[in-house]
């Protein structure tokens, strides 16, 4: 374990004895000084995370070593020795960041309880920073959405890779395709989800910093550390860190990050003990890693730790199901966000969205929708402000359609769209039968997967809605809502029941 440090100054040698001696055996490292200078040098060596300082020494005044101490090191908590006269001082040392004081003769049950209290207060601040930053990516990002069918399943990996603490998690996607909100909700959904979610991302850091941001580094340990650090496997202590990007992870750290998942401990940048890491690793990439273990640039063995539970997400462009649901989604956060009030895409919008190839994936079409409706002044977006790759596109699959070939050989393509009240058929033609199975898709979706509503919402029998459905394969749908209001593996049971294990 590692021993948080405590330097007492106080010229009563008494005193100082048996203060080293209860604190030492309380688990404490503890260092003592007799005099302001003795208080310096030591300072400078032993690095204390707390100092206890008598307010009166033989040749220096404790306040003066409290406001040096504090300019060296403002993260040091002290607490302050004082005789009962001079209460005064001690108010004052509060003023210039002193944790606490306690006066002399004093109990020793007493300091031990003011000297917890301040290592937890500082445990608190450590966290505080992090938490609000979790807080934040939690809030923004919670939701998975999609009905297709690999959706399904992957929901299903989530589930189980929530309830399969021990092992650690691969996931590989294309950029954009999620692979940080799989792991989030992994998180989110495993027993961890109270305990913070820690994530690096190997890529954007430089190699030189990596194993001080993964480990954490002790005061001192290279020129630029000023201060004691941890690292995420420290800050993410009970719950799960995420290594993002690990096929950008340098080959000498790959070693360190295999040595930590087996050995389940690690060390500090320039400390002498190992620290227990009871922490979930998920890390995720867009590369091939078995390609790059071939190549010997990503080692086998770590690949072979990691992927003991391996969730491959789909390209967008492989999943054009999810494209509506998403499209939807992303209008109503983003008409939060910015205060809008769109409703929705023509037709021939979606036909646009479902007939790109999306190489950026959810993130870039995520973009696409918000471009729209920041240009955009009609409540139902148009092709518009598409960008010029997803019009090209469109155009070229318009082109190389049989039926827009029959229509050049007749009449030639029509040029451009055609639109009467809210219904528009855009330039190149329209296929009646992909824009049916998107209605029936949208109705779905916007009775939240309940098939005698959407069979309401679009004229038709329930019977004549369960006939279409089949005819062009479109199985149950999820809610999206009913799988990110899921809290407890109880009301994953509860909603998925054929998720059942
Ligand atoms: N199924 C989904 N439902 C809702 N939003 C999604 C979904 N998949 C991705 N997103 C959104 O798309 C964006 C990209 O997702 P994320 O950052 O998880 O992707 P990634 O695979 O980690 O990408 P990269 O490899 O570039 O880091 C985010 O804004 C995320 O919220
Ligand atoms: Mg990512």
């Amino acid at each position: 374990m590692e021993h948080n440090r405590i330097l007492i100054v106080d010229d009563e040698k008494l005193i100082s004895w048996s203060l080293s001696a209860m604190l030492s055996k309380a688990g404490y490292a503890v260092e003592t000084a007799a005099n302001g200078s003795e208080a310096i040098n030591k300072f400078s060596l032993f690095k204390p995370d707390m100092a206890l300082l008598d307010i009166r020494l033989p040749d220096a005044d404790g306040l003066d070593l409290l406001r040096q101490f504090k300019l060296r090191d403002k993260e040091l908590s002290v607490i302050m020795i004082t005789a009962n006269a001079d209460v005064d001082s001690a108010v004052m040392a509060l003023k210039l960041g002193a944790e606490d004081y306690i006066g002399k003769p004093f109990n020793m049950e007493a300091l031990r309880h003011v000297i917890d209290k301040a290592f937890e207060k500082r445990q608190l601040r450590e966290k505080l920073d992090f938490f609000r930053e979790e807080l934040r990516k939690k809030t923004e990002h919670d939701k998975l959405v999609g009905n297709s069918a690999s959706m399904v399943n992957l929901f299903k990996m989530i589930k189980v890779c929530a309830d399969t603490d021990a092992k650690t998690v691969l996931i590989l996607g294309e950029s954009g395709t999620g692979k940080e909100l799989v792991a989030r909700a992994i998180h989110n959904h495993s027993a961890r989800t109270e305990a913070p979610f820690a994530e690096v991302n190997c890529a954007a850091i430089p190699e030189t910093l990596l194993e001080s941001e993964l480990f954490g580094h002790e005061k001192g340990a290279y020129t630029d550390a000023s201060k004691r650090r941890k690292g995420i496997f420290e800050l993410a202590e009970g719950g799960t860190v995420f290594l993002d990007e690990i096929g950008d992870m340098p080959f000498s750290m790959q070693a360190k990050v295999l040595k930590v998942i087996e050995t389940k401990r690690f060390r500090r940048l320039g400390a002498e003990e190992d620290i227990q890491a009871d922490v979930r690793i998920i890390a995720a990439t867009h590369q091939d890693l078995p390609a790059m273990v071939k190549e010997r640039r990503f080692r086998g063995d770590l690949f072979y730790r990691l992927n003991v539970m391996n969730i491959p997400l789909p390209p967008l462009r492989e999943r054009t199901d999810d494209i509506p649901s998403l499209v939807q989604y992303f209008i109503e956060r983003l008409n939060e966000e910015y205060g809008l009030r769109v409703e929705g895409v023509s037709p021939e919008t979606m036909a646009y969205l479902t007939g790109y190839g999306w190489p950026g994936n959810v993130r870039e079409m995520r973009n696409a929708i918000e471009r729209s409706m920041m240009l955009e002044d009609s409540r139902i977006l148009t092709p518009a402000f598409l960008s010029a790759e997803i019009k090209q596109q469109h155009e070229k699959a318009q082109n190389k359609s049989p039926h827009a070939d029959s229509d050049a050989s007749a009449t030639g393509p029509a040029r451009h769209s055609f639109a009467r009240g809210h219904i528009t058929i855009p330039a190149g033609g329209i296929s009646l039968e992909e824009l049916e199975r998107q209605l029936i898709l949208m109705g779905l979706e916007i009775s939240g997967g309940n098939q005698t509503k959407a069979a309401k919402y679009l004229k038709m029998s329930r019977d004549t809605l369960r006939y279409r459905m089949k005819k062009f394969g479109l199985s149950e749908p999820f809610g999206k809502d009913e799988w990110c209001g899921m809290k407890t593996g109880e009301d994953a049971q509860r909603l998925f029941p054929h998720l059942a294990s």
